[in-house]
């Protein structure tokens, strides 16, 4: 499963022992991560004691913040160093822990007796991993791991708390699975399947950009109602040797490539011999059975591709949703596996699209499910992808502001504390500020936001000064005193931009149906950032790489601003769509000629 993780035998020079210096205060066990039990869940009994777990820990890293600093430079279109992306070895430097780290935590290890052959870690080496018996993982920890059923039926093995010797706690940020509660079935694609709007709709339209959109498109969206519509008709990309625009795959959807040649057929017969490159990653596979097609997968590389072509595009697949019990084995996260690839690759596609909501998608702490730190880790290492120069798109999700309610059918969006409070839910990894996070649209003339677009403001990360200006506005146009307590006013605030999202017609297990969702809005986006790469890599520029900076600084003209809808949830109607940046489709969605130049 670790394939692509350096094994440890380069640290062999590194002495592993507890250090003899240490005293009884240092090596006494202290809590480091506690939690409450979450709600949905059950506690049912100990875990197996001889059954494996498969544990990651993150070492802290030595300069993450230099790392930042450096990501914002390069993405700001004022600064000397703009475009200047850096290599996976610059890159590493700054996340890789202080040697004493390593010291430290391989002393501790080997004298539980677990070897240098028994760990994996990530190439900067600020991750390790390593299989063991649970007994041997609750005696590392101080841990009670127990298995816990949730209301639906799946079983996890969590405990709500662990512990290390004092003199570890400044080098290890966090070991899971331990504290983390969710459902990996609920992982569910921001997928809204629908029936076509039956309305007959013969008025022609116009785009904001005073382009003519086909009468057609008001009912079902063709990948030709979105080249009209966001400005795209008559690019013809001219980098395909250097371009590439990668899409993740999650959840056992596979890509089929007889319904991509079908949608092709309809819709952009130009392509119809044309494929794409599948990369299996640590075992996923590539079923082209058509029965075993998905619909997110199938929705992704249609049209994200499709409004790209030619650019070479390339599919990762990744182990489906891991069994729950009795194995233990699985790794915390197919999310984080992907990201264990793509970072140890010297050569990443300029664009990425993710439609997923993979587990940590789900929420933020509200119910404990996804712990800060384990969030934190996650969104610094899009910040690593940002600093090598790769736009990362990804979905803001399906349940407006409600997006990680684990029981949406109550709608309360309750707090995990006692006090059982109300509060909005921003989902994960959409409120990283260093990913550029998609939110949905619907109708043509004007286009207004769809109820769904997830949207909001983090609880976890903080605003970050690229959206002061934008985000500011907004709030101090918020009338005193509304939704006071359900949202984070400091907080990160998603969605950035948006595209279309409802109606969208693909090819699906041989047959045609039309589908929704910011699932769909963020391929559309992405092909569109992938045709901006293609521009500045012909002119032999650097690419985009993370554009929010960009965006929020030269956008203004090249978005269309969306100021009708709204995005109701946790029983409240949400947030509106108004003139500016808004929590519910960002700074609006795309005009390609407009992007073109403020990019160029
Ligand atoms: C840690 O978890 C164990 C087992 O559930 C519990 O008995 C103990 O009180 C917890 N300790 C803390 C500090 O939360
Ligand atoms: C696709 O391939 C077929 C068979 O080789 C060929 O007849 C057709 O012209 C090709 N279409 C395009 C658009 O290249
Ligand atoms: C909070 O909710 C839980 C579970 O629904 C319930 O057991 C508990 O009594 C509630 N606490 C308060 C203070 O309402
Ligand atoms: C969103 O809109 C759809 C139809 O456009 C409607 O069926 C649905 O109830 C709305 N959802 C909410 C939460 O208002
Ligand atoms: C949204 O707009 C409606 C109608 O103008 C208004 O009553 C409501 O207060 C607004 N909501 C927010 C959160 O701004």
């Amino acid at each position: 499963m670790q394939l692509f993780l350096l094994p440890l035998f380069l640290l062999a020079t590194f002495s592993v022992a507890v250090p003899a210096t240490l005293t009884p205060q240092d090596l006494s066990l202290q809590v480091k991560e506690s939690v409450l039990a979450p709600r949905a869940w059950t506690r049912l009994g100990r875990a197996p004691s001889e059954h494996s777990i498969h544990l990651r820990i993150a070492l802290f890293q030595q300069d993450f913040l230099g790392l930042e600093k450096l990501l914002y430079e390069i993405s700001d279109p004022d600064h000397r160093r703009y475009g200047a992306h850096m290599s996976k070895e610059e890159v590493e430097k700054f996340v890789a822990p202080r040697p004493s780290s390593l010291t430290l935590v391989d002393g501790w290890l080997n004298s539980h007796g677990i070897h240098q052959d028994d760990l994996y870690r990530s190439p900067a080496k600020d991750w390790l991993s390593v299989t063991i018996p649970i007994r041997l993982a609750e005696d590392l920890l101080g841990a009670e791991y127990y298995l816990w059923q949730h209301t639906s039926g799946d079983i996890l093995v969590r405990a709500t708390n662990y512990s290390l010797p004092q003199y570890l706690h400044s080098h290890v940020e966090l070991i899971q699975p331990t504290t983390i509660f969710m459902r990996w079935n609920a992982m569910s694609p921001s997928l809204y399947p629908e029936d076509d709007d039956q309305t007959d709709s013969t008025k022609s339209v116009m785009a904001p950009s005073g382009s003519h959109v086909d009468p057609d498109c008001a009912t079902r969206i063709t990948l030709r109602c979105l080249m009209q519509l966001y400005n795209v008709e008559g690019y013809t990309p001219k980098a395909t040797k250097k371009n590439a625009f990668g899409i993740t795959g999650f959840l056992d959807q596979y890509a089929n490539l007889g319904d991509l040649k079908s949608y092709y057929r309809q819709q952009l017969p130009a392509a119809v011999n044309s494929s794409f490159k599948s990369i299996s990653v640590y075992g996923g596979l590539n079923t082209q059975t058509p029965s075993m097609a998905g619909e997110e997968a199938n929705l992704d590389t249609q049209f994200g591709f499709g409004m790209a072509y030619p650019t070479p595009g390339t599919f990762w697949s990744t182990p489906g949703s891991p069994p729950f019990f009795p194995d233990l084995d699985t790794p915390v996260s197919s999310f984080v596996q992907w990201l264990d690839y793509i970072l140890n690759s010297e050569h990443i596609p300029q664009t990425i699209s993710t439609s997923y909501g993979d587990e940590v998608a789900l929420v933020e702490l509200r119910y404990d499910l996804v712990p800060f730190t384990y969030a934190s880790r996650v969104c610094k290492r899009f910040a690593e992808l940002g600093c090598r120069g790769v736009s990362l798109l990804m979905a803001s999700g399906d349940g407006g502001v409600g997006d990680g309610d684990p029981i949406p059918a109550t709608q309360q969006c309750l707090t995990n504390d006692e006090k059982n409070r109300t509060r909005f839910i921003p989902a994960f990894p959409g409120s990283c500020p260093y990913i550029t996070s998609v939110g949905g649209t619907m109708n043509i003339g004007p286009e207004i936001s769809a109820n769904f677009s997830g949207g909001g403001f983090s609880d976890y990360f903080p605003r970050p000064a690229y959206q002061d200006k934008a985000v500011g506005q907004y709030l101090t146009k918020l009338r005193h005193g509304t939704y006071d307590g359900l949202y984070n006013r400091n907080g990160r605030g998603i969605p950035d931009v948006s595209a279309q999202s409802r109606r969208f017609q693909i090819y699906w297990q041989g047959a045609p149906i039309s589908i929704g969702g910011t699932s769909a809005a963020t391929p559309t986006f992405a092909g569109i950032v992938a045709l901006l790469n293609d521009a500045r890599l012909a002119k032999g520029r650097a690419p985009l790489g993370f554009l929010n900076p960009l965006l929020y600084k030269r956008g203004a003209h090249a978005l269309t601003d969306i100021v009708a809808g709204n995005n109701p949830g946790c029983g409240t109607p949400g947030f509106n769509a108004t003139e500016g940046w808004d929590p519910v489709t960002g700074l609006g969605t795309p005009d390609f000629e407009a992007l073109m130049k403020i990019c160029i």
